[in-house]
């Protein structure tokens, strides 16, 4: 058996699969509180991950037992993890300060110093992308401008997984899909770069070894073996970001396959067998960052409000009665799709933006506002619900559209997490993007991807293509409708209308 760990925003999961056939055995899920001192920005208290794991890790432990599956059987442990967080240590390897984390946007002054330093042009030749508010780099530079004090005391940077790896096995290391998220390393040769260190005058000594994600990265100790129940000496991968262990979970790990994944955001990204970088205006608009499988990369486009928009609405617009008495069973995601289902696609002519958190993808703009437009006397609750689902997936073609013009051929698009579960809304996706959306049988999100990314740091399989070769099946298609792909092809022009025209009012 293998666990998977996954280190996320809202909290932690653990999960146990079986080896041969990736069939999840036992799931625990421990959550923690995530802190917004001021609008903008986002912390966690790294000590909270840690207490939240050691939690997740024996409950899952716990329940594997009742099943027959022992703690020895644990052959190998993956983490994976939300990325871009900035865990600061001190000589003493003690947290400094809370962890800024990915969702954080107060580094953008840190973003247009550090990209006046070394260039724009050069940043992206030797870090493959522009430096952007979400990243590790401007957010270690604003504690430095800001916090001098505690800055002078920083003898080391980890990455959030990297931080939990450190304390299950006492090693410091970053790896390398995470560490391609930090604006610091030469993504195309998966080195530190030292002349973006140089420039912004960073030591490089902050910075410990980048190790790959399907090797052994460390072993349990003694001490964490006596909380937990692991067995000490079991080795721990790499492990990989979040939204690399998402592809490989989703055997998105070959030329031709790309994966959605609509969680609080909203990803696209495309397996690539070089680092192609965005080159069809002034700052690239997609990342290109170091797969979790060896000498691949992914191109990656990130829409902020995807899950959050439809959260939004549940929140904030509620559920009406009627609906509630009839379908007791379901739940309120449920019940919203069920009355999307009632409105036309299109809309009738009424379009979402779904900027609730700003956008990435394709504005780069942490600005933009979201809303509706073209609401007349006729709508309905079922026409402004299901203008959120379409407009979401217009945003994620507008990330599909710039990742194909890379020259990338899509064979298969995968989709995954929660909102991919709504069957209403990966139709709508497929009738948006205009091809067909797989499921897989990966269950538990990203943890899967890190367990099989254990599996073959210790030895259960040959590489991570044979991982997902030996686990991971398609198990539902969901087509794209040809009448409606010509309908949603001219609605979405009237969505791309939109932001352009409001730019100057957000
Ligand atoms: C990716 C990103 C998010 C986090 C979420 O660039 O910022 O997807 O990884 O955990």
């Amino acid at each position: 058996a293998l666990l998977g760990i996954d280190l996320g925003t809202t909290g932690v999961k653990a999960a146990i699969f079986a080896a041969v056939d990736g069939r999840p055995l036992a799931s625990a899920f421990v959550d923690y509180p995530l802190f917004h001192p001021r609008p903008g920005w986002a912390e966690q208290n790294p000590a909270d991950w840690w207490q939240a794991t050691l939690k997740a890790i024996r409950s899952c432990l716990e329940q594997g037992a009742r099943v027959g599956v022992q703690p020895s059987a644990v052959r190998g442990i993956g983490l994976s993890g939300q990325m871009h967080g900035i865990v600061l240590l001190d000589e003493a390897a003690q947290v400094i300060r809370p962890c800024i984390i990915w969702a954080d946007q107060r580094s953008e002054p840190q973003c247009r110093w550090m990209t006046g330093q070394v260039g724009a042009a050069r940043l992206i030749e030797l870090v493959s992308n522009p430096a952007l508010p979400g990243f590790s780099a401007p957010k270690i530079l604003w504690v430095r401008e800001h916090e001098p004090e505690l800055f002078a005391r920083v003898r080391t940077v980890l990455l959030p997984k990297d931080y939990i790896r450190y304390r299950l096995t006492g090693r410091m290391a970053m790896e390398i899909s995470d560490a391609a998220g930090t604006c610091l390393l030469n993504v195309a040769e998966g080195n530190w770069s030292s002349a973006v260190l140089e420039a912004i005058g960073l030591d490089p000594a902050l910075l410990p070894p980048v190790v790959p994600a399907d090797a052994v990265a460390g072993t349990i100790t003694e001490e964490v073996a006596a909380l937990t129940g692991l067995l000490a000496g079991t080795p721990v991968a790499g492990g990989g970001a979040d939204n690399a262990c998402g592809a490989v979970g989703n055997g998105v790990v070959r030329p031709g396959l790309a994966l959605v994944s609509i969680g609080t955001s909203g990803v696209v990204l495309a397996h690539a067998e070089a680092p192609h970088v965005d080159r069809s205006g002034p700052t690239p608009r997609i990342h290109t960052f170091n797969h979790a499988v060896p000498r691949a990369w992914y191109l990656m486009g990130v829409t902020q409000g995807a899950g959050l928009s439809l959260r939004w609405v549940r929140d904030y617009l509620g559920l009406p009665e009627r609906a509630l008495e009839r379908w007791t069973d379901l739940d309120a995601y449920e019940l919203l799709t069920r009355e999307a289902e009632g409105a036309p696609p299109g809309c009738a002519g009424l379009l979402f933006l779904p900027y609730l958190q700003g956008e990435r993808t394709p504005h780069l703009d942490a600005y933009a506002r979201g809303g509706w437009i073209g609401l007349t006397a006729a709508h309905d609750r079922r026409h402004l619900i299901r203008a959120v689902l379409e407009g979401v997936a217009f945003s994620l073609k507008d990330c599909f559209t710039i990742i194909t013009a890379q020259g990338l051929q899509l064979e298969q698009v995968r989709a995954t997490g929660g909102g991919a579960k709504s069957p209403l809304w990966r139709q709508i996706i497929a009738d948006i993007l205009g091809v067909e959306l797989a499921v897989t049988n990966a269950s538990e999100g990203p943890a899967f991807g890190a367990a099989l990314l254990a599996g073959v740091a210790a030895g259960l399989y040959p590489s991570v293509e044979a991982a997902c070769e030996a686990t991971v099946r398609v198990v539902e298609n969901t087509a794209p409708r040809p009448e409606l792909v010509t309908l949603y092809a001219r609605f979405y022009e009237q969505y791309r209308a939109l932001y352009p025209a409001l730019r100057t009012v957000f």
